[in-house]
């Protein structure tokens, strides 16, 4: 097996180790109610704005909480994930009319022009390298929306003054933070510091490893089971990369495609670094798609 082979095959276990622990995972990496509210209205405005007949949706993953919503009546949704693990352990099934799921790569997929109303997401950009995925998939997603339709994403976006590793530590054992979850993604960023955007998901638990975290400590000042904490282990073999632009670095990475209509920032822990984007397309971007 070549090596991009099985560089690719390896990612795609990442997924996979991911889907079995998926449910144990918690906010900020799934989308929580506030996150489905604002989609939900988002989304309610592009319905109004077509005569409210139901939305035609294409989902840039598996997220089981945006599937099972309660959309528009007629509403349609397609879901792609290049993760059998995921669509197997995670996705909440097909629905006849309704909703279905397709194993693909979203920077392969050609989809008919102009076919849906509504492109969404949640941390999917997250998964991608930053800036060439980002267009690519900007490009496949402008491609894939009519004319007054709508991108809507959940972006994980790293502050404008970046946290140093010492502060999040510090964070971490005087029980300062309440979700573990919310700790990975402060510690990632630190990382990442203010140049920075895209990182191995393994550096992330080479730094945890080197912390030394007395986890007996850690568990009677949190009160996190070890179940939990254990989660940061999926990091430790995986080749999987992440990044996390700031919501400036984004809108000037789709500006060719799409312009930011609106923003809404959570109330949750870590809400500020987790806004859900709508985008509106431009009616004729340059740069056509390139891989
Ligand atoms: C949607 S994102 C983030 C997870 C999200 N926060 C949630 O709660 O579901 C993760 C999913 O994207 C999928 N994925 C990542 N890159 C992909 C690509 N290039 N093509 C298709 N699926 C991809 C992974 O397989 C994974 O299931």
């Amino acid at each position: 097996m070549t090596n991009t082979l099985q560089h690719a095959a390896q990612k795609l276990e990442h997924w996979h180790t991911l889907a079995q622990s998926y449910f144990a995972l918690g906010a900020p990496l799934h989308p929580s109610a506030e996150d489905i509210a604002a989609v939900a209205r988002f989304v309610a405005q592009v319905n109004a704005a077509g005569g409210g007949h139901g939305v035609q949706m294409l989902m840039w993953g598996a997220t089981p909480a945006l599937a099972e919503m309660q959309w528009p009546a007629g509403s349609t949704m397609l879901a792609v994930d290049r993760s059998n693990g995921m669509l197997n352990l995670v996705w909440p099934g097909d629905i006849p009319q309704q909703r279905q799921a397709l194993c693909a790569d979203w920077l392969d997929l050609r989809v008919a022009e102009h076919a849906y109303d509504v492109v969404i997401g949640d941390g999917s950009f997250n998964c991608l390298a930053y800036p060439n995925q980002y267009q690519q998939l900007a490009a496949v997603t402008h491609r894939a929306l009519q004319p007054g339709g709508a991108l809507i994403s959940r972006f994980f976006v790293k502050p404008a003054q970046p946290e140093t590793l010492d502060a999040v530590f510090c964070a971490l054992m005087s029980g300062e933070i309440h979700s573990f979850h919310a700790f990975k993604w402060r510690l990632v960023m630190a990382m990442l510091g203010d140049q920075a955007i895209n990182i191995a998901v393994r550096d992330v638990w080479e730094m945890w490893d080197q912390a030394q975290i007395n986890l007996d400590k850690l568990m009677r000042v949190t009160g996190w089971p070890a179940t939990t904490i254990n989660t940061i282990n999926n990091y430790q073999h995986s080749e999987a990369r992440y990044s996390f632009p700031g919501l400036p670095e984004i809108r000037q990475c789709l500006a060719e495609w799409f312009e930011v209509s609106q923003v809404y920032t959570p109330t949750y822990e870590l809400g500020e670094r987790c806004p859900t984007v709508m985008f509106r397309p431009k009616q004729s971007p340059m740069i056509p798609i390139e891989k």
